[in-house]
């Protein structure tokens, strides 16, 4: 077993009506508020004006970025700095999904010593201080609510990367999964398949830790059994409950000890190229890439496939554990191929010259040059 360290700060607040708390938590944190969100699902579905009615309520001043995009891009990390650095906020109110959530953590981390998004993430400065950030997740999928981690899109620099800093968890997370009820069904699948592909990440990393891989596992089947209920039901709040949770889980460090790296993090790093190229949702990428990465390295790593296919499924078969799991994304209407994601052949060489530039690779399992082009074929229908 590797050594660890198991460090979460994050205050969780779990459950039907959570955000009632939100007036009384945030008091102590200061008197002005950045209220960081998206395209408007907060707006439609009364998270908003829940926000707004707490905080006025608890005598805050609110000041507002809003239109952060899915897949999210630094120049709106920027934007919101500015706003939040001439109001002098005291602390970041993020509601959305991952993309608002990721976002309000580099801000936060900017604000303070008037930093630039870019610079903290190419990690050419190093912040020292960061805002309180209290996050609302409105959608279940990439476990940012309970982790360091911040992911964003430079298109100038062609690069989607993660971030992680001490200083980024969440100081408190919101999530009631009411919320998640009004995620359409393309996006609750591609949050099942993410938090799914998060476990594998863990799975697929070196060393050796059974009871890291048993609680990977149980997470996995606690989406497959769940996730597929959901999709029939997509207002359930018993579901919308088990699979938040589970996302939850997936990321925040609890599937990782006595494994190296706290992931492999190819297939993301994959995925990536797909959704800077070509604006692919993140767990869409993801269940094109994953059974492509399997299949190039069902040579390379066996037994660990095995294993895998053994613990989910009772089934010591290499095929069939790929198979089974190319099947579930497949059950629940995601995309398996570049061409259900609207990419051509013609895109080929422009996503293969991409990942060879930012040298895409994993922690465990390296890439070399050639496996770009087979797995991009792999990828091909
Ligand atoms: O913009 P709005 O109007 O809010 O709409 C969003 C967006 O269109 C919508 N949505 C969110 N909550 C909703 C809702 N629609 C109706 N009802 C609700 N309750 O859903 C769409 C997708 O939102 P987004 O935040 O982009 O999705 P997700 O949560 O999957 O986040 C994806 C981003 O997170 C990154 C991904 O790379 C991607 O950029 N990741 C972050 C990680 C982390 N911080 O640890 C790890 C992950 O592996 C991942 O890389
Ligand atoms: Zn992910």
């Amino acid at each position: 077993m590797e050594n660890f360290v198991l460090y979460n700060p994050t205050n969780l607040q779990f459950g039907k009506g959570v955000l009632a708390q939100l007036g009384k938590l945030a008091s102590p944190l200061g008197k002005k508020a950045l209220l960081v969100y998206g395209k408007g699902s907060v707006l439609k579905n009364g998270v908003y004006d829940e926000v707004v009615k707490q905080l006025k309520t608890a005598g805050i001043e609110i000041f507002e970025y809003a239109g952060i995009k899915s897949n999210p891009v630094i120049e709106d990390v920027d934007a919101a700095v500015k706003t939040g650095i001439e109001k002098q906020v005291d602390f970041i109110i993020a509601a959305g999904g991952g993309s608002v959530i990721d976002s309000s953590k580099i801000i936060a981390l900017c604000i303070p010593e008037k930093l630039k998004g870019w610079d903290v993430m190419k990690r050419k400065v190093m912040p020292s201080k960061a805002l309180p950030l209290l996050a609302i997740l409105t959608l279940a999928a990439t476990g940012t609510e309970m982790n360091p981690v911040a992911v964003v899109q430079n298109h100038e620099t062609d690069e989607k990367i993660g971030y992680g800093h001490p200083l980024a968890f969440p100081k408190y997370s919101f999530l009631d999964p009411s919320f998640t009820c009004t995620v359409p069904a393309n996006y609750t699948a591609y949050g099942i398949a993410d938090l799914i592909a998060h476990c594998l990440e863990a799975f697929f990393t070196a060393g050796h830790s059974p009871l890291s891989d048993r609680v990977t596992c149980s997470v996995i089947l606690e989406a497959m059994e769940a996730g597929p209920l959901l999709m029939q039901d997509l207002t359930s709040y018993e579901l919308r409950a088990r699979i938040m949770y589970s996302a939850t889980l997936a990321l925040n460090g609890i599937t990782a000890p006595g494994r190296m790296n706290n992931g492999d993090w190819a297939v993301h790093g994959l995925g990536h190229v797909l959704s800077l190229l070509h604006d692919v949702p993140h767990g869409a990428s993801l269940t094109i890439v994953y059974p492509a990465w399997l299949k190039l390295h069902k040579n390379r790593i066996p037994e660990r496939i095995k294993q895998l296919g053994v613990l989910l499924f009772n089934d010591a078969s290499i095929d069939g554990c790929i198979t089974r799991l190319e099947a579930f994304f497949g059950q629940i209407k995601c995309p398996l191929k570049l061409e259900e994601a609207g990419i051509a052949k013609k895109d080929h060489a422009r996503i293969e010259e991409v990942m060879i530039k930012n040298k895409v690779s994993g922690t465990s399992n390296p890439l070399i040059a050639d496996d770009y082009r087979k797995l991009i074929q792999l990828m091909s229908s």
